[in-house]
C-alpha cells in the first residue's frame, strides 16, 4: 500500500478506513471491530476515520473498547478524528439546535473527550468537522497549533472547508493544515472543477475523499452504474474499485476513506490499484457521472 507524506509530518496509507458506520454493523464487539481492522492491516491501509460525532458520539467509544482489548494495535495505526459539530444528543442532550463550535474551549474539551473514548494518548491527525460561520480564525487557529504543541494531537487540518475557508484559517496559524476530507465520488464529482481541488493542488495538499461510492448509491440502477461494471469486467475487479481507481488517478492524490462494514469488501480495497485507468477510461466514467459528454 502507498503511502502519503502530510505537511505537519504525518504519514497515512492513501486508503483510509472510516468508522461513520461502525455502530450500524449488527455486531460491535472489539473482537468483529479487530477483525476489520486486521482486513485493512493485511492490505497495509493503516490509517482510521473517526469523528466525535459518529454514533451520537458513541463511534469513538466502540474503537476504544476494542483498543483496550488489543494492547498495541493502537500503535500500528494513524487515529484521525474531527470536532466542530454540535447536535443535541448524547453528550449534548441539552443543545436548543444543532450547530458548529470552533472556539477553543469546545476544541480543547472535544480533544479530552476523543481520548477518552477512544483510550488512546495521542489523536494523530484533528480535523475541524465543518466551516463555522462563527470561527473567529484567531482564536481557532491558536488552539489547534497549542493542540499540536501539547502533543496530543500530531497533526490538524480541516473537513467540508471551501478553499477560502482554508485559506482564513491557515493565515492564522503557524502549523501547516494537513488534508481537507471534502465529499468526492463518481455521484459527487462539482469538486474536480469547481475550485476546490484546484485549491488543494496548487498547495501540494493531498485531500481525503468521503463517501467515495456515494455512500452506496453509486450501486443505484443507471447508466453510471452499467459503465461501472464494465469497467470492472473488463479489469476482473469489483464496482467498487473501479470508483476507487477512478479518484486514485487524479493527479492531487485523493485519500479515498471508505466505509463499508462488510469484511469481504473491505479485503478488496488493494483491487483499486489494479484497475487500468487510462485517460480516455476517466473520462468515460465522467461523461456517465455527468450524464452528458463534456463540452
Ligand atoms: N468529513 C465528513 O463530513 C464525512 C461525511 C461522511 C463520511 N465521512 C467519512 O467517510 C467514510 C466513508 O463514508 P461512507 O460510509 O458513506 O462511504 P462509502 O464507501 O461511499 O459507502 C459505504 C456504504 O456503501 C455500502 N455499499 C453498498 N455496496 C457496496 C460495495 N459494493 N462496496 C462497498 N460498499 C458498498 C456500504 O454497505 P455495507 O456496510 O453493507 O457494505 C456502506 O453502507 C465514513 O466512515 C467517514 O469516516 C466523513
Amino acid at each position: 500500500m502507498e503511502r502519503v507524506q502530510l505537511p505537519g509530518g504525518i504519514e497515512m496509507s492513501r486508503i483510509v478506513y472510516g468508522m461513520w458506520r461502525v455502530g450500524e454493523d449488527a455486531d460491535t464487539s472489539p473482537a468483529h471491530v479487530r477483525a476489520k481492522i486486521d482486513a485493512c492491516l493485511e492490505q497495509g491501509i493503516t490509517t482510521i476515520d473517526q469523528a466525535d460525532i459518529y454514533g451520537g458520539y458513541t463511534a469513538e467509544a466502540i474503537l476504544g473498547e476494542c483498543f483496550k482489548e488489543n494492547k498495541g494495535l493502537r500503535d500500528q495505526l494513524e487515529v484521525v478524528t474531527k470536532c466542530g459539530i454540535v447536535a443535541p444528543t448524547g453528550r449534548y442532550a441539552d443543545a436548543r439546535v444543532k450547530h458548529y463550535d470552533t472556539s477553543r474551549s469546545h476544541i480543547e474539551q472535544s480533544i479530552e473527550n476523543s481520548l477518552r473514548d477512544m483510550s488512546i494518548d495521542h489523536i494523530d491527525l484533528l480535523l475541524i468537522h465543518r466551516p463555522d460561520p462563527l470561527m473567529d480564525h484567531h482564536e481557532t487557529g491558536a488552539a489547534l497549533d497549542d493542540a499540536v504543541k501539547s502533543g496530543k494531537v500530531r497533526a490538524v487540518g480541516v473537513s467540508n472547508f471551501r478553499p477560502w475557508d482554508w485559506l482564513l484559517l491557515q493565515s492564522a496559524m503557524e502549523t501547516p493544515l494537513a488534508t481537507n476530507q471534502i465529499e468526492l465520488s463518481l455521484v459527487a464529482h462539482e469538486s474536480f472543477v469547481n475550485g476546490d481541488l484546484a485549491g488543494l493542488q496548487s498547495k501540494g495538499i493531498h485531500p481525503m475523499a468521503w463517501s467515495p461510492l456515494g455512500g452506496g448509491s453509486l450501486f443505484n440502477a443507471g447508466e453510471l452504474r452499467e459503465t461501472v461494471s464494465r469497467i470492472a469486467l473488463q479489469n476482473g475487479v469489483d464496482e467498487a474499485a473501479v470508483a476507487i481507481a477512478w479518484l486514485l488517478a487524479h493527479p492531487v492524490g485523493i485519500l479515498p476513506v471508505m466505509g463499508t462494514n462488510t469484511i469481504d469488501r473491505i479485503k478488496a480495497f488493494s483491487d483499486a490499484f489494479k484497475v487500468e485507468m487510462d485517460r480516455q477510461t476517466w473520462f468515460e466514467l465522467y461523461t456517465a457521472a455527468l450524464g452528458r459528454e463534456v463540452a
